[in-house]
């Protein structure tokens, strides 16, 4: 077939939610260009979930995604469900298993989702262009033109799939935003998401040496400027490195965290720990660092007495000679853990870019800008953005599937 540079749609962007909306616009019957700069296809995906690609969440819902617009991805999250990508992937042959909390992950490899998109692409006769940068992107007599490596391609409707700003190396660029404002769209100040929280050196000191410990916390932060109503609260592990804290309920927590603000973790998660300690206090010989290491971690818990020198003191002598008031206070200084992180790992170790594209100025059914006819916007680029747990897979698949359909 001779190549043409004149499409029904050109999607620039072949990450997750890229290649699902040029599939199934592609087989609807569009003619789909789909163009990528990375010498890799689909990275991201590739180094997902630990290799395995965490591909959906069986549980995601609008309650599980951070925005300033919440109800906007509603719509496509109800029209292609977890269920919807579960049964592509099972028609594709694709051994799945769940780990935690409704987190899918391949049994093989994320090439595994990578080939089956890849395949859903042939079947809609995508054609490819990749590696190839798009110079300038222009909308002339109803058609969008874009200067590329490979000429110039022609579209009346284009589709920008090029993800955030996360991981740098592996081709993440600012491209999303720079056509959004082009086209006179606002976009909602982006920062990382999903990512370690960082402390400076004298107030990290005292914890450097629990790097590597890792046990379940109950953590919850306050909100910033324009996320009023959200509060994280998450019950999950918490690992601690040598410059901050990570795992998890850091990551997921992250995402709520506004700069200059306090963390609060419960390193007892759920448990009295003033009552189990006053309990010991009555009915125990043993030493208080003996107790308290028998109820925590045992790094924990000598870390944790080490802190205070009236806690050291008492550290080496029977419990039944601590005060209640020395029980309580140490009680409440691991289940009410209040800390002021002085920034985050940043993009370099980001999962996730919050902020984007402002959805407000965009059609929720087709991701069609509201400002100009045509183009669209989908996955990571908008505004939109899911918990740690597969969550942001399944908005790429929902995103692009609403786009692709309404092609
Ligand atoms: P995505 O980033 O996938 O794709 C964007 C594409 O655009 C890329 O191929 C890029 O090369 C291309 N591009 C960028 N700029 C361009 C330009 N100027 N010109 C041409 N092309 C350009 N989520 C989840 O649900 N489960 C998980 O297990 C994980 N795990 C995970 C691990 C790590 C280390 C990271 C960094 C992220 C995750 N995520 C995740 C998040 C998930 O990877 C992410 O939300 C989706 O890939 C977003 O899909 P998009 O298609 O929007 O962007």
């Amino acid at each position: 077939m001779p190549m043409t540079n004149r499409f029904d749609a050109i999607v620039i962007g072949a990450g997750a939610a890229g290649m699902m909306t040029a599939a199934v616009a592609g087989q609807l019957g569009r003619s789909v260009a789909l163009v990528d700069h990375a010498e890799k296809l689909a990275e991201k995906i590739r180094i997902s979930g630990g290799g395995r690609c965490n591909f959906t969440n069986v549980n995601a819902g609008p309650a599980n995604f951070l925005s300033a617009n919440p109800h906007f991805c509603r719509s496509a999250l109800a029209r292609y469900t977890a269920a919807d990508f579960i049964a592509l992937v099972r028609r594709h042959g694709i051994a799945f298993h769940e780990k935690h909390r409704g987190q899918l992950f391949c049994d093989h490899s994320a090439e595994d989702i990578i080939r089956m998109l890849v395949r859903e692409c042939e079947m809609g006769g995508v054609q490819w262009f990749r590696p190839c940068a798009v110079s300038a992107v222009t909308h002339e007599a109803g058609e969008f033109v874009l200067a590329t490596d490979a000429g110039s391609l022609r579209a009346p409707k284009l589709v920008i799939a090029t993800g955030g700003l996360s991981i740098p190396k592996i081709g993440a660029t600012d491209f999303g935003y720079r056509i959004a404002r082009q086209f006179g769209h606002k976009i909602i100040e982006t920062r990382p998401g999903l990512v370690p929280l960082t402390f400076n050196g004298e107030q990290w000191a005292p914890f450097a040496t629990l790097a590597g410990a890792s046990l379940e916390v109950e953590i919850e932060t306050g909100v910033g400027e324009g996320r009023k109503s959200a509060r994280g609260h998450f019950l999950e592990d918490l690992l601690f490195t040598h410059r901050g804290l990570s795992g998890p309920a850091v990551l997921q927590i992250s995402s709520y965290w506004a700069g200059g603000t306090a963390i609060t973790l419960d390193l007892a998660a759920g448990r009295d720990l003033r009552a189990e300690l006053l309990a010991a206090k009555a009915g125990s010989r043993q030493q208080l660092n003996t107790v308290v290491e028998s109820l925590l971690p045992a790094r924990l818990a000598s870390t944790w007495l080490a802190l205070q020198p009236a806690w050291t003191a008492a550290a080496t002598r029977r419990i039944a000679e601590a005060s209640d008031k020395l029980l309580g206070e140490l009680a409440a200084s691991l289940t009410a853990w209040s800390l002021v992180p002085t920034g985050t790992e940043g993009y370099r170790k980001a999962e996730v870019t919050l902020g984007g594209v402002d959805t407000r100025e965009l059609n929720q059914t087709s991701m069609e800008s509201l400002k100009q006819p045509g183009l669209h916007f989908v996955g990571e680029v908008m505004d939109v953005t899911g918990w740690l747990g597969g969550y942001n897979f399944q908005w790429a698949w929902a995103s692009g599937h609403a786009c692709g359909s309404s092609l």
